[in-house]
C-alpha cells in the first residue's frame, strides 16, 4: 500500500530545534571557579564557539553549501531570540522564530517547536530536522543522507530515514535507543533503557529527514498529549518512537556524534574543532 515516489528530491527546508535553555551547561559555566569560561555565560548552546564559528554555523555552512537547502529555520525561545537574530545577520538562508517562553520551567518541547516552524513556515514537503546542540563526526556526510532517502523514497513515499551510532553499554541510560531488522528498519525506540532492556546499542541523535506524508502526525501526536506532562513530547524522540508503528523509519548508520550536554564534554568538543577536525572546508557535507 506504498506509493512510490518518482519527484526529485530536494531538501528545501531545515528546521533546526534551538529553543532549549541548556540549564545543565549553564549551571557547569556558572559553577567553574577557573573563570576560563566566564565568557560563555547566558549563551545559548547553539551560540557557543566550536571550533572556528558557532556550533549551529557548521550546520549552516554545510546545508548551504550542499546547494538543496534553500531556506533553513531556526525555532529558538524569547530569551535567546535576540542573540539568534543578530547570529542569523550573516546567513540569509536562515529565519528564525521564537516559541514565545522565556523559562526552562516554560517550555514548550521539541515536538511543539516543530509544529509551530511547520505551520508558521507552512512547512509541506520533505524536511530535515535537526537538533541545535548536534554535531556528528566527520564521517557523517549530508550528501550521503540525502542519496539513502532518494532511494527509500523510491521505495516508498511514507519512509523517513533517522540516523544511529553505537553507543557503549553503560551509555544505553543516556539516549532513545532503536531497534532494527536486517533491512534497518527500525522496529521500536526505547527511551533511555538500561543496557540489560535492550540488546541494542545504536543511540539516535536528533537528525531526522521525515518525508511530507508524516508531517501531518504531529498534530495527532500533539492532540493525543494534550493533557501529557511534558516529558512525553519534550524530545524530538517522543515523536519519532511513536512515528514508527505509523510509518516505515529507517536507519542511516554513522560513526558518533559530539555530545555537549555539559562543561567537560562542551570543552572536548571545542577542542576537537580546533586542533583534529581534518578537512574544514567539507565537514558534514
Ligand atoms: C559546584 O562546584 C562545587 C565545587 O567545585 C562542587 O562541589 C559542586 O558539586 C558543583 N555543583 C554543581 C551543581 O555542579
Ligand atoms: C571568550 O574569551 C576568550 C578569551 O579569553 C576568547 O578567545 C573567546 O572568543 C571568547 N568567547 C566568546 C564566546 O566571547
Ligand atoms: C551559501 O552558498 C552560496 C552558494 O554556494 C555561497 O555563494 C555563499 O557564500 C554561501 N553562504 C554562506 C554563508 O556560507
Ligand atoms: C558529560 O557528558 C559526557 C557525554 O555525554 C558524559 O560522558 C560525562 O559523564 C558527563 N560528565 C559529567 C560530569 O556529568
Amino acid at each position: 500500500s506504498c506509493k512510490i515516489s518518482r519527484v526529485i528530491l530536494l531538501f528545501n527546508r531545515t528546521v533546526i530545534l534551538a529553543a532549549g535553555y541548556g540549564t545543565r551547561l549553564q549551571r557547569d559555566i556558572e559553577n567553574d571557579t577557573s573563570g576560563r569560561f566566564r565568557n560563555l555565560s547566558g549563551i545559548a548552546k547553539p551560540l557557543l564557539p566550536v571550533g572556528y564559528c558557532a556550533l549551529i554555523s557548521h550546520w549552516v555552512q554545510a546545508l548551504n553549501a550542499s546547494g538543496s537547502v534553500n531556506t533553513i529555520y531556526v525555532v529558538t525561545n524569547a530569551l535567546y531570540h535576540k542573540a539568534f537574530e543578530k547570529w542569523a545577520l550573516d546567513f540569509p538562508i536562515v529565519k528564525v522564530l521564537s516559541d514565545g517562553t522565556r523559562s526552562n520551567e516554560d517550555r514548550l518541547g521539541a515536538v511543539t517547536c516543530l509544529q509551530l516552524s511547520v505551520k508558521h513556515f507552512k512547512i509541506e514537503d520533505h524536511v530535515i530536522v535537526i537538533g541545535g546542540d548536534t554535531l556528528f563526526k566527520e564521517d557523517f556526510s549530508l550528501s550521503d543522507v540525502k542519496e539513502r532517502f532518494s532511494d527509500l523514497q523510491a521505495h516508498c513515499e511514507d519512509s523517513c530515514l533517522v540516523l544511529s551510532y553505537q553507543c557503549k553499554d553503560q551509555e544505553t541510560g543516556m539516549y532513545g535507543i532503536l531497534e532494527v531488522d536486517e533491512h534497518l528498519r527500525v522496529l521500536s525506540m526505547k527511551e533511555k533503557p538500561p543496557p540489560s532492556e535492550t540488546k541494542s546499542r545504536r543511540a539516535c541523535p536528533c537528525f531526522y529527514l521525515f518525508c511530507k506524508r508524516s508531517l501531518p502526525l504531529l498534530d495527532v501526536f500533539l492532540d493525543e498529549k494534550k493533557e501529557a506532562p511534558i516529558e512525553e513530547k519534550d524530545a524530538p524522540g517522543n515523536f519519532l518512537a511513536w512515528l514508527i508503528s505509523r510509518m516505515p523509519v529507517y536507519v542511516h548508520q554513522i560513526s558518533g556524534r559530539f555530545d555537549v550536554g555539559n562543561l567537560s564534554s562542551y570543552v572536548e568538543c571545542d577542542r576537537y574543532f580546533r586542533e583534529n577536525l581534518q578537512d574544514v572546508q567539507s565537514y558534514m557535507m
